[in-house]
């Protein structure tokens, strides 16, 4: 990484890259980042050279200018808004850390309980909504309901269809960000046969999670306001990332000026792969196979190394982090304060240790530089909650939609935002010609 002062964002650079193909030569203009992060503006190459880049899976390609979160993957450093996450983790909310992504700054006294009181106002689902979950199977995945369900307000709230009626998305954003943990406990609640716990003008946006999640009717549920704090932090450290495969995938979609709801139930299906947000689900499976194997972790780090195995380390490795994840230092911090708090703490939490000392020991993790990522130790907390494995991408979810948001919002407002339709490079058949069913061979 070159090392450079910070400066205003998107000033072009003196230096510009000169592309040279046969005898044809391009200048290509450099844009730096705020902090210095240098990229080569290829907006005309194809018009130019008749060319285009090829670069799968975007190993190195920006797809956008962004101002919602910086990270450095190098040096371990995420801050959304300029703000560092350790900074927020300790201080903030969830409900603050959402106002600052998607508006841009923190909030004023008199902005948050504007924005606080829209979520509290927007938080029931409608009550046709409701006979939704009776259409699904006892054994159907959360991730499923959730998007279909997000998908579903846009049926509910045609306003949010027109996306360029920023008074209108106002209303959509906050019933977006509000109803996303209330479909989330309406389908746990459905998945045990318990009735539906509706929310509660009177708690917070995390205390009412948790009461939507585990008050039955039957009897008071006491929550602990240090659980609270805790869901409040997992949430936030999810809060955003920048241009990963989800809020791409939001972007992407939202780009044809398809509506919030819609760009997000998107966004809630790229999350829910084992390779992105569905790894908590998985690292919680794989630690459970350790403890059942009994033959400890070192196995388990020789078999991710085993190319053929198909099997890697859940919650190692990062494309852009190779440094530790700074959000996995702050979990595993509060994972080891959440289990002091456990009458019977977890095993699964010291296997997990150990496995993460095995492999920061292996040759073949340092020469990768794959360090454990915020999947690693969160699903040991959700589990201390008593949230179910196969919620966990769930809570992902939630703490990602201000991230989502911000990003759609971003691109929406953006006057410059083109539908996105990148190029390819064909390798099929040269032209051959149809072949009636009978003379085919
Ligand atoms: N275990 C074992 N080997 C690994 C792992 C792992 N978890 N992750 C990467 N590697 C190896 C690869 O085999 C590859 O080795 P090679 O160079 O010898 O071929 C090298 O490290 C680079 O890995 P890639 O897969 O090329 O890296 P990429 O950037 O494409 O993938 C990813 C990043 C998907 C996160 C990967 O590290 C992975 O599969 N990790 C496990 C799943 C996971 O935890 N995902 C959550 C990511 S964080 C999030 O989305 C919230």
């Amino acid at each position: 990484m070159l090392a450079r002062e910070p400066q205003e964002e998107n000033v072009a650079d003196q230096a510009k890259a000169e592309l040279k193909f046969n005898d044809k030569s391009l200048e290509l203009p450099v844009v730096v980042g705020t902090e210095g992060e240098r990229g080569i503006d290829i907006g005309k190459l194809r018009a130019q050279t008749g060319m285009v880049s090829l670069d799968p899976a975007y190993m190195n390609t920006a797809s956008t200018k962004s101002a919602i979160t910086f990270l450095d993957g190098e040096r371990g450093i995420l801050r959304y808004r300029g703000i560092p996450i350790e900074e927020l983790a300790e201080k903030s909310t969830f409900v603050e850390v959402a106002y600052l992504l998607i508006y841009g700054h923190l909030p004023s006294k008199q902005e948050l309980s504007k924005f606080s009181e829209a979520l509290t106002r927007h938080s029931m689902l409608h009550e046709d909504m409701k006979r939704f979950y009776d259409g699904y199977p006892g054994t159907a995945h959360p991730m499923a309901i959730l998007s279909a369900m997000v998908l579903s307000l846009s049926s509910f709230y045609p306003q949010a269809l027109d996306v360029k009626n920023h008074e209108e998305q106002e209303a959509t954003i906050a019933r977006l960000v509000s109803k996303m943990r209330t479909i989330a406990a309406f389908s746990y609640k459905k998945s045990i046969g318990q009735p539906f716990v509706y929310p509660r003008n009177n708690l917070s946006y995390c205390a009412n999670f948790l009461n939507m999640m585990f008050s039955v009717p039957a009897e008071p549920y006491d929550l602990d306001e240090e659980i609270v704090k805790v869901l409040n932090l997992l949430l936030i450290l999810h809060a955003d990332h920048e241009q990963n495969c989800s809020t791409s995938t939001v972007r992407q979609v939202g780009s044809s000026q398809a509506n919030l709801f819609a760009s997000v139930a998107a966004g809630i299906c790229a999350l829910w792969g084992p390779l992105h947000g569905g790894a908590n689900e998985e690292v919680l499976s794989m630690l459970e196979a350790i403890r059942a194997d009994g033959g400890g972790p070192k196995k388990f780090v020789e078999l991710a190394k085993t190319k053929d195995s198909g099997f890697r380390l859940m919650g190692f490795g990062h494309r852009v982090y190779k440094n530790y994840d700074p959000r996995a230092k702050i979990i595993k911090v509060a994972a080891d304060k959440v289990m002091k708090k456990m009458k019977q703490p977890d095993p699964l939490l010291d296997i997990a240790k150990t496995l993460e000392e095995a492999a920061l020991n292996d040759s073949y993790f340092v020469e990768r530089k794959l360090y454990p990522n915020v999947d690693f130790y969160s699903g040991i907390i959700y589990r201390a909650l008593g949230i179910p494995t196969n919620m966990f991408t769930v809570m992902f979810a939630i703490g990602r939609t201000p991230g989502w948001i911000a990003h759609w919002k971003e691109m929406t407002e953006d006057p410059t935002t083109k539908i996105f339709r990148p190029r390819q490079i064909y390798t099929g058949s040269a032209l051959t010609h149809y072949v009636p069913l009978d003379q085919r061979a």
